[in-house]
């Protein structure tokens, strides 16, 4: 219990991007603790990962340094074709239209500058304790208790539920409401019938191909090589100043039986012949890159249908946990980081635990519209639409989507312009 009464105790569940950085936004008025299953490693030099002007202008705000992260700044992205042919060169233009640069880092540099965030003393307030290695056997919603497998117990004024995509809080959130919704096929994550190829490769193997030197001269961005079948799509970006990443998406029959008889959405290392099998229909040099690179990962893409609500009595649900999205935008970390910023927001004030039920009511009120509309866009640009929703849709306007997403600026201006209803 903390000696001033009027902070809360929030626990929250899962120690990923969006679990550190609720807690970096929240610690400054409540007392927070992080229950995380692993053991936190940030040496693991993993995958790249994007941070568009929404998110990186939030974590600006925090203290986050660019030279910690080692930052790539996006200038420009290439559309080009199967062929390695440039379609289409676009400036980004995120630091002139939006104020705030794209950049790309590895997910664990990342993780560590968060986790820094939460525990160390650059933002006001006490530290939040991270507890790793926690093993949880029961959520109770209501209560706000939690239950771990050595029989210890939790309790809070608030859990929140950061688990990631395959949540045991929200399949604990989910069977209190089930009375009332219909939560079917709602608590489990839904295959999107594709996956990626994740590896890396150093920059000379670009460089040294007249095809694909263009991403190492004085420009430095994102290609997309879009294959004539609309699920095959190679996406090369600069990881550091190293290594570019590649995320190969293809249609994922070939691993299915895999992904279900392993039951994992992660297979690890399969080897670079496979990654150039299923891309034979791409540019030798497009092969060649493949083939150079670091063994890959196949992930499984997955998202989640959309949940009625996100809390239920004393527990709320965040990031890939109440709202997993496939990462054709690179936006399911961003989205899970502006979570975080509008619970700090919309509990900045609250003092007492009679007042957390309408905090979450608004929290609800700006998040899920906004999240619903980058899931939407994700499905369509993706090619996994239903049919019927296919028939509904308008065309995808790229360039109003980018405004309203990297316009985002923070959940109070959200709020503020909802009430003035704007
Ligand atoms: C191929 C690919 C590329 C991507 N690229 C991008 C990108 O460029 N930009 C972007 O914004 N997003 C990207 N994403 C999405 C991004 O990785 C996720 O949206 C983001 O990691 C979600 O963060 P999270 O903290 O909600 O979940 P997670 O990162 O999954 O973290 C959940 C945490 O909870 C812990 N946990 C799980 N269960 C329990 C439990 N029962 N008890 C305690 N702890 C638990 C886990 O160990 C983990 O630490 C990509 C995703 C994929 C698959
Ligand atoms: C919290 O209080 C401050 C100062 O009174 C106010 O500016 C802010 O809008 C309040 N926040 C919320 C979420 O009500």
């Amino acid at each position: 219990m903390s000696p001033d009464s009027t902070r809360l105790r929030i626990l929250i569940v899962g120690g990923g991007l969006a679990g550190l950085a609720a807690a970096s936004f929240l610690r400054e008025r409540h007392e927070v603790t992080v229950l995380e299953r692993s053991k936190l490693d940030f040496s693991r030099n993993d995958y790249a990962i994007s941070v568009a002007p929404n998110t990186h202008r939030l974590l600006l705000e925090q203290g986050i340094e660019d030279a910690h992260l080692k930052a790539m700044v996006l200038t420009y992205v290439w559309g080009c074709d199967a062929d390695g042919k440039i379609v289409r060169e676009t400036l980004a233009e995120s630091l002139a239209r939006f104020g705030t640069t794209t950049i790309f880092t590895r997910r664990s540099r990342l993780h560590a500058e968060l986790h820094s965030l939460a525990t160390g003393d650059r933002r006001p307030g006490n530290p939040a304790r991270i507890i790793e290695e926690v093993k949880i056997t029961a959520v109770d919603v209501a209560q706000g208790i939690i239950t771990t497998e050595s029989d210890d117990t939790y309790s809070g004024d608030l859990i929140i539920g950061a688990d990631g995509i395959n949540s045991a809080v929200r399949a604990a959130v989910l069977s209190t409401r089930s009375g009332s919704v219909d939560v079917a096929g709602g608590t489990a994550a839904v295959p999107s019938g594709l996956a990626a190829y994740l590896c890396t490769v150093p920059n000379a193997v670009l460089r040294d191909d007249p095809v694909l030197a263009f991403q190492t001269g004085e420009k430095s961005g994102m290609a997309a090589f879009q294959g004539t079948d609309p699920r095959k799509r190679v996406l090369v970006l600069p990881a550091d100043s190293e290594d570019f990443q590649i995320v190969a998406y293809h249609p994922e029959d070939r691993w299915v039986e895999r992904f279900t008889q392993g039951g994992s959405s992660i297979l690890k290392d399969v080897s670079a012949e496979r990654a150039v099998e299923d891309f034979l229909d791409f540019h030798p040099s497009i092969q060649k890159m493949l083939a150079s690179a670091t063994p890959p990962d196949v992930w499984r893409i997955r998202d989640l249908e959309r949940l009625p609500s996100w809390h239920s009595g004393k527990t709320v649900l965040i990031g890939d946990a109440a709202h997993a999205v496939t990462p054709h935008f690179g936006q399911g970390c961003n989205i899970a980081i502006e979570d975080g910023e509008a619970l700090g927001y919309f509990l900045r004030n609250v003092t007492s635990p009679a007042q957390i039920p309408i905090a979450l009511e608004h929290f609800e009120t700006i998040r899920i519209p906004r999240v619903h509309m980058v899931q939407f866009a994700s499905r369509q640009v993706g090619g996994l639409l239903s049919e019927e929703e296919r028939k509904k849709a308008a065309p995808f306007d790229s360039s109003a989507f980018m405004a309203k997403v990297y316009g985002y600026t923070s959940a109070e201006d959200t709020w503020e312009a909802l009430k003035a209803g704007e």
